[in-house]
């Protein structure tokens, strides 16, 4: 069977798209689904690459076969950045790293450690002015690496925060598609991200000299391993996986209820019902169900990872398609979560389809991965975006501002030219 391939206007929208697209990456990719169907083959120079969006195929991938797929090339900005990084490695290594990360990923394992998070919330939002508009992914991603590091390795990041923005900013624009994927090979990464390498290093050389080490993320690793480097790269790839992601699907959620005013006000009547004016704790953001339904359609809406990439490593069947050895597979999460046939009016932000737990075949929605990689930190992530949200919606109401935000492939998926809201204090 011949592959399903692209028209020239598409595939040149396609190249386009991966840095800034054209009216945003979501027309381009419905564009291309519509011409080409299901599972596709992008005609990239170097390596093709087989595009799947069909929720069978991607369950084929992720949990059926998985033995047929590495993760992804040597060459890639990700794998050059996270070198050994548990997210980058195959095999025994990487069930041997996951191990070793799974324990501070239970949830009896952090629950505790989650009581205060909505004090460092509190840190930032104490700085927001009423009635001014604010660019709110910058504030989303400072919480989110507040809460990440107090629960993984015990620390106050406050005082660091402003050292490492220039670093993080370029180690985030290294990672996320770009013309490398047409050169087939990425440059190395910037020399600013070094500041990162040191931190990480730091912290774990520093850990394992300290007489009373906290039981958390960091002492599980110097424990198990007495490679410092080794040490580094889970730290890195931890930090940026651990963030990244949650900073993305805080930015977008406060966008739809901010522009969804109804459903804003519903939540925070919930939320003000259940707890008036005490801050939240775990047992309590994971019971309301208004808060719930939002989250899980913001992910389905604006998956932060929108494509997983992996690498055949024996022929496989791909939908129609027989797949060569070394070929790239990519798997459209953003497609998967707004395809018309297993979504009714699927662009459509629609929390109450979740009050019914509407099941689909295969992986419809997936916005944490699954199979043997399914994400390390889903538990904590649903736990932290939940308590961070509840607490934003207990002292502030938001209404929209500036032009309607695209969503942009970055390492994770980001608003275009971003999310600018107005915050009133909370009525
Ligand atoms: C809303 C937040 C998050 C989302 C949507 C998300 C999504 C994902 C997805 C889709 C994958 C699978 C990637 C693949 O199969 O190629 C993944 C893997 C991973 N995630 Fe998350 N994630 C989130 C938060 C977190 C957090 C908070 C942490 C750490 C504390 C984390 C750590 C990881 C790691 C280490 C992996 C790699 C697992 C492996 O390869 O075995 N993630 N995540």
């Amino acid at each position: 069977m011949s592959p399903p391939r692209l028209g020239p206007g598409t595939l040149l929208a396609v190249l386009w798209t991966l840095r800034r697209g054209f009216g945003g990456v979501l027309p381009v990719l419905e564009r291309i689904r519509r011409e080409a169907g299901d599972v596709l083959v992008l005609p990239l120079p170097r390596r093709p690459a087989v595009l799947v969006a069909d929720p069978a195929t991607i369950q084929h991938v992720l949990e059926e076969h998985p033995d047929a797929f590495a993760w992804r090339l040597p060459q890639d900005p990700v794998t050059q950045l996270f070198r050994r990084g548990v997210l980058v490695t195959d095999g025994a290594e990487h069930a041997r790293l996951r191990g070793v990360l799974e324990p501070s990923n239970r949830p009896s394992h952090f629950l505790p450690r989650c009581e205060e998070l909505w004090r460092d919330c509190d840190r930032i939002l104490d700085g927001w002015r009423p009635g001014r508009p604010h660019r709110i992914l910058p504030e989303m991603r400072r919480m989110a690496l507040l809460a990440f590091e107090r629960v993984y390795f015990s620390r106050d990041l406050w005082p660091e925060l402003p050292g490492l923005e220039a670093a993080l900013q370029d180690a985030l624009r290294y990672l996320g598609p770009g013309w490398w994927l047409l050169r087939g090979h990425a440059s190395p990464p910037p020399r600013s991200v070094c500041v990162l390498d040191r931190r990480f290093l730091a912290l774990a050389r520093g850990r394992r000299a300290a007489a009373a080490p906290p039981d958390d993320l960091l002492t599980h690793l110097v424990s198990a391993f007495p490679d410092d480097d080794l040490v580094r790269d889970q730290l890195f790839t931890m930090w940026i996986a651990g963030h990244d992601t949650s900073t993305s699907l805080l930015t977008w959620s406060l966008h739809l209820l901010a522009t969804h005013p109804r459903v804003q006000d519903q939540v925070r009547t919930e939320i003000r019902d259940v707890l008036g004016s005490r801050p939240p704790t775990p047992e309590v953001v994971v019971r309301l169900a208004q808060l719930d339904r939002v989250v899980r359609e913001a992910l389905r809406l604006y998956p932060p990872i929108h494509t997983g990439n992996r690498l055949t490593v024996r022929p496989v069947r791909l939908g129609p398609l027989w797949v060569p050895p070394g070929s790239r597979v990519l798997l459209s999460y953003f497609l998967a979560h707004r395809h018309p046939r297993h979504w009714p009016e699927p662009n459509r932000f629609e929390p109450a389809r979740w009050a019914a737990r509407p099941r689909q075949p295969g992986l419809a929605y997936f916005p944490f991965g699954a199979g043997p990689r399914r994400c390390l930190g889903a538990s904590f992530a649903q736990l932290e975006v939940r308590l961070l949200l509840t607490r934003v919606l207990q002292r502030f109401s938001f209404r929209p501002w500036g032009p309607t935000p695209k969503p942009f492939m970055g390492a994770a998926l980001e608003p275009d030219p971003g999310v600018w809201l107005v915050p009133e204090p909370a009525p």
